[in-house]
C-alpha cells in the first residue's frame, strides 16, 4: 500500500495547538503555520481504524492495560533496537513532558540541580524551574555546522548535579548522538550519581542511513542508571492521544518510580490509549518507512531551495525528525527583527530559535512534516521576502 502524503489536510477549527494557536502567538492567522512539533499528515488510517472499533463499544468503562499494549511497545523496541525490555520495565505516562516532570518530582528535591544541554526543547528548563529545582546548563559546541556536546565542560558542571535530562536523538538539532558521546556520559554520570532521564520521543524518526541508540544500550551503567521516555506519538503523528511511556531497567528506580506514579494514580491512561498504541506499534512498520522517506525528501527540498536562492540561510540537515534548524546569522538581524522577516515578511510561524535558550540566537526552527505543496508555497514566500530584504 502507498499511503498519501500530498493530502492537504484543514486542521482549521480542530483546536490544533499548530493552527489555532497561531492567534495567540502572533494576533493573526495567515502565516503558514511550521512551528508545533506534530505533522500535517492524516495519522495512519490503523491507528484511526483501531480508534473507531474500540468506540463501537458503547461503554467507555475503566480500562486496564491490555497485555498485548504491554507487548507491542517490548517488540517494537526489540524490533527496531534490540532492546530487551519485559513489561513490568515499563510505565504508562500521558506524555513525554508530563512524564519528565514526574520524574524530576520523584527523584529530585526542590534546590537540586538539574542538568540540560541547550539549545534544547524549551521544556526542559521550565520543567526544572517551575519545579523550583536548580538549572545547570552545559551548552552544546557548534562545529563545521554540527552540534556536539562538550564532554569537558560536562565532566566539570555535572558536579552535585542530581538528575541530567539528554534530548537523544536531539532537538532542535535533530542530531543522532555518537555512540562515544552517550557512552562518556554514561561513565560521567554514574561516576558522579547523576540520574539520566533520556527523552526519546523522535527515536522512531530517525532519518536513515542513520540509526537510533537507545541511552540505556550503550552501557551496564546506562541501562542501570537511566529513565527512558518513548511514545509512537511524533513518529505515527498521535500527541493528541496522549500515550508515551517510561523504560527502567534498574529494579530500584523502577520502584520508586512505580510508588510515585501509584500515590497520585499518575498512570492512569484512557481507554483509546492503548488500542491506538498498539496498532501503530504492531502495524505502522510500513507507513513509518514511506513517511520517513517523504520527510527526508522536504529536507532535500528545503536544503537545495536555501542554496540556491537564500544562501544567507543555511538549513543544518536533520539526521532524525522532521525540524530542520535554519542558522539565520548571516541575515544579521536581531531577534525582534528575525521574526519580523519571517511572520510578516514571509508570513511564516516558525519557532524562534531563543525559546531553546540564548544558544539559539539567530536560529529558526522549521518543522518540514508537512505536504510538499505546502513546503513549496512557505519557500516561495521566503524567497519574496529574502529578496525584499536585499
Ligand atoms: C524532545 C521532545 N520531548 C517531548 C516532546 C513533547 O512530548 P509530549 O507531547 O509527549 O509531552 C517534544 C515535542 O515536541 C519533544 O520535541
Amino acid at each position: 500500500m502507498i499511503y498519501d502524503f500530498d493530502e492537504v489536510i484543514d486542521r482549521t477549527g480542530t483546536s490544533a495547538e499548530k493552527v489555532d494557536g497561531m492567534k495567540e502567538v502572533w494576533g493573526r492567522t495567515d502565516l503558514i503555520p511550521l512551528w508545533v512539533a506534530d505533522m500535517d499528515f492524516a495519522t495512519p488510517p490503523f491507528v484511526l481504524d483501531a480508534i473507531r472499533k474500540r468506540c463501537e463499544h458503547p461503554v467507555l468503562g475503566y480500562t486496564a492495560k491490555p497485555d498485548s499494549y504491554y507487548r507491542s511497545i517490548v517488540d517494537w523496541v526489540k524490533h527496531r533496537y534490540g532492546m530487551e525490555v519485559e513489561a513490568e520495565f515499563l510505565n504508562y505516562v500521558p506524555g513525554v513532558v508530563p512524564g519528565l516532570g514526574m520524574a524530576i518530582n520523584c527523584f529530585t528535591r526542590p534546590g537540586d540541580k538539574v542538568m540540560i544541554m541547550p539549545p534544547v526543547y524549551h521544556p526542559f528548563s521550565w520543567l526544572v524551574t517551575r519545579n523550583n529545582r536548580r538549572l545547570v546548563k552545559c551548552p552544546l559546541k557548534l562545529a563545521d555546522g554540527h552540534y556536539r556536546m562538550d564532554l569537558e565542560l560536562f565532566r566539570r558542571s555535572v558536579k552535585g548535579v542530581r538528575v541530567f535530562i539528554l534530548c537523544n536523538p536531539h532537538n532542535p538539532g535533530g542530531v543522532v548522538w555518537e555512540p562515544e558521546e552517550l557512552k562518556a556520559i554514561a561513565e560521567i554520570c554514574a561516576e558522579e550519581n547523576v540520574i539520566v532521564f533520556s527523552d526519546e520521543i523522535h527515536a522512531d524518526l530517525t532519518l536513515p542511513p542513520n540509526r537510533h541508540l537507545p541511552f540505556a544500550m550503550v552501557s551496564d551503567r546506562a541501562r542501570n542508571n537511566s529513565v527512558t521516555f518513548m511514545a509512537p506519538s511524533k513518529a505515527f503523528n498521535m500527541p493528541g492521544m496522549a500515550a508515551s511511556h517510561t523504560i527502567i531497567y534498574n529494579a530500584g528506580l523502577r520502584g520508586r518510580f512505580r510508588a510515585y506514579l501509584d500515590a497520585g494514580e499518575l498512570d492512569m491512561g484512557h481507554v483509546l490509549a492503548y488500542p491506538a498504541v498498539e496498532a501503530a506499534y504492531t502495524q505502522g512498520e510500513e507507513w513509518l518507512s514511506q513517511c520517513l522517506a517523504y520527510i527526508q525528501g522536504n529536507i532535500d527540498y528545503v536544503d537545495e531551495y536555501l542554496k540556491k536562492a537564500m544562501p544567507k540561510i543555511r538549513a543544518m540537515r536533520p539526521q532524525a525528525s522532521y525540524l530542520v534548524w535554519l542558522d539565520c546569522r548571516g541575515l544579521n538581524l536581531e531577534h525582534d527583527a528575525l521574526n519580523d522577516f519571517f511572520v510578516s515578511g514571509a508570513h511564516l510561524a516558525l519557532n524562534d530559535g531563543e525559546m531553546f535558550g540564548e544558544e539559539g540566537k539567530g536560529f529558526m526552527r522549521l518543522n518540514v512534516g508537512c505536504p510538499r505543496a505546502v513546503l513549496e508555497r512557505a519557500m516561495r514566500q521566503l524567497e519574496a521576502a529574502y529578496a525584499a530584504l536585499s
